[in-house]
C-alpha cells in the first residue's frame, strides 16, 4: 500500500507500487485535470507539484513518493483566486485547452520559486508543449501573475 497526500488529503492506493502517479490520480482519485499527453515525460500535460516542485506525473511511480505532498490543478484552482489562474483568464491563454492545466502547474511552480522571472527564465522553466502555440500568451500571463 502506498501512502501520501493529494491536495491535503491522505491517500492509500491499493495499486502496484510501479503505477505512474498520473494513473493513480486519474483512475483512483478521479482527479482528471491532470492530463495524459505523451506518457514519456516530454509534453508536460501531466504536470503536478510534488513537495512544491513541478513533476511529470507520468514519470513518477506511486511507490517512489511515499509520504510526499502532491498538489494537482484541482487544488490550485479550487477557489479561482490563484494569481496564475487569474492571469490565465485575463490573457485568454488557452486555445484547445488540453495542455493548460499542466502549463498552469508549471507556471505556478515557477512563480513560487522566482516571483519575477525574465522571458529567458520563463522559457527555460516552462518546457511543456502546447500544440496550439499559445506560448506568447503564456509568457504574458506569467508576467502578469508575477506583478
Ligand atoms: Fe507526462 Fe506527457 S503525459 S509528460
Amino acid at each position: 500500500m502506498t501512502r501520501f497526500t493529494v491536495n491535503g488529503q491522505p491517500v492509500h492506493y491499493r495499486m502496484d507500487a510501479r503505477t505512474p502517479l498520473l494513473w493513480a490520480l486519474r483512475d483512483a482519485s478521479n482527479l482528471t485535470g491532470t492530463k495524459y499527453g505523451c506518457g514519456a515525460g516530454q509534453c508536460g500535460a501531466c504536470t503536478v507539484h510534488i513537495d512544491g516542485a513541478p513533476a511529470r506525473a507520468c514519470q513518477v511511480t506511486i511507490g517512489s513518493i511515499e509520504g510526499a505532498f502532491v498538489t494537482t490543478i484541482e487544488a490550485l484552482s479550487r477557489d479561482r483566486s490563484h494569481p496564475v489562474q487569474q492571469a490565465w483568464v485575463a490573457e485568454n491563454v488557452p486555445q484547445c485547452g488540453y495542455c493548460q492545466s499542466g502549463m498552469i502547474m508549471a507556471a505556478a511552480a515557477l512563480i513560487e520559486k522566482n516571483p519575477d522571472p525574465s522571458d529567458e527564465e520563463i522559457d527555460q522553466a516552462i518546457t511543456n508543449i502546447c500544440r496550439c502555440g499559445t506560448y506568447p500568451r503564456i509568457r504574458r500571463a506569467i508576467r502578469r501573475a508575477a506583478q
